[in-house]
């Protein structure tokens, strides 16, 4: 699985976020490429299979200026096959913690990319340990929605061919579906 991960962030939370998928991903053996968001074109989200991307949200439900640029661009680009999932830090004391993830969110969707339905909204003060687990969890469920389930199998399949603790059930899988071959 090919994933890019596209954040903006001022004073680190969101981008601690988007290491932490990061790490995640790479630990499950996803292709990881991460940039901040206003370095890219939307269409760039063509080139991969799972895109996250990350927003801070700035006075009273204000986009991320650095934002603004890719949130300009998303009624131009082409949406077919891009899959999206939506993270970002906010300030729990306000009225609506997180906005800018919701405004991202809804815009997307209206043009057509596939956004997936939970978005991660991490509080400015979450402990760490928390803002892991949170991050890690948001990863995991958000691969397995963005992954089609062919290319998911075969992936499962190719990681358990070159782990050595699995090499006996891959290779007695293999006598076994001798007839029907995994493709
Ligand atoms: C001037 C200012 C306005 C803010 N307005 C909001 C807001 O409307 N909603 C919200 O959830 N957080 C708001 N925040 C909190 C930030 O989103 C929060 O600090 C976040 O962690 C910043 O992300 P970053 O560390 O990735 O830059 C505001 C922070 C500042 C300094």
């Amino acid at each position: 699985m090919r994933v890019f991960i596209g954040y903006v962030s001022l004073s680190g939370n969101t981008e601690k976020m988007a290491v932490n998928i990061k790490n995640r991903m790479m630990a499950v053996g996803c292709e990881v490429y991460m940039e901040r968001l206003d370095t890219v074109e939307v269409d760039t989200l063509k080139d991969f299979d799972l895109s996250f991307i990350g927003l801070y949200t700035w006075d009273q439900e204000e986009l991320p200026y650095e934002a603004n640029e890719f949130y300009e661009e998303l009624v131009q680009a082409d949406p077919q096959g891009v899959k999206v999932a939506l993270f970002g830090a906010g300030d729990w004391s306000q009225p609506r913690p997180c906005g800018a993830i919701d405004i991202v969110s809804n815009k997307m969707k209206s043009c057509g990319f596939a956004v997936y339905d939970r978005v991660l909204k991490i509080d400015q003060e979450a402990p760490a340990p928390d803002r892991i687990r949170q991050c890690e969890d948001f990863a995991d469920r958000a691969l397995s929605w963005g992954s089609k389930r062919k290319k998911w199998r075969f992936f499962i399949w190719n990681r358990m061919q070159n782990n050595p603790k699995y090499q006996r059930t891959a290779y007695l899988l293999r006598r076994a579906l001798d007839d029907y071959p995994i493709k």
